[in-house]
């Protein structure tokens, strides 16, 4: 059972492996050890998005500003988080041509612009022509609406992480 494991991991060992469940904020699942026992992953799951639904707007908006662009800088220097890449070769985004690469950057600056995130996406539920739609429609939201959506984002995407952390391995679902 995934929950036994997680109920049996010391402080360190808990935070160690599941510090990228949300990408650079470790401070999710420190937060989280205090709600130990877990009985499922999906309860695991759930204390974290509560955690993270009591941030303050500008715990939120930190937490979104740690994940990379899709298909930005980062990805292009390879210095993307292990976890990251995973999700961002499964949507496609490293087989974009020379348009579709052009046109995402564009889109992700014109995003970061506009409300000072990033666009946030589960992207191992989209492929690359999704993200691209995503980004042309999410654009003309409210900056309250895309902090919130960023958010819903980012709580799927820590969900098959969380799922990929207990299998021992990057499962591809799509
Ligand atoms: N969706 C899944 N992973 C990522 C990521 O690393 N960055 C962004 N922006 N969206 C994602």
């Amino acid at each position: 059972r995934h929950a036994e494991v997680l109920n049996k991991l010391s402080f360190e060992d808990f935070v160690e492996k599941l510090g990228n469940i949300v990408e650079k904020s470790p401070m999710v699942a420190a937060a989280v050890w205090s709600k130990r026992q877990f009985y499922s992953l999906k309860g695991f799951h759930k204390a974290a998005c509560d955690f993270i639904d009591g941030l303050p707007i500008n715990g939120k908006e930190g937490l979104l500003r740690c994940f990379p662009d899709l298909a930005g800088t980062l990805a292009r220097e390879g210095r993307l988080s292990a976890d990251s890449t995973g999700e961002q070769r499964s949507a496609g985004l490293f087989d974009l041509t020379t348009e579709e690469q052009t046109n995402i950057a564009r889109l992700n600056s014109r995003y970061k612009r506009k409300f000072g995130i990033p666009f946030v996406l589960c992207a191992r539920l989209n492929k690359k022509d999704a993200i691209l739609r995503g980004l042309n429609i999410r654009i003309k939201n409210s900056k309250e609406q895309e902090v919130e959506t960023g958010i819903e984002e980012a709580k799927k995407i820590c969900w098959l992480r969380l799922v990929d952390v207990l299998q021992g391995e990057q499962v591809n679902i799509m």
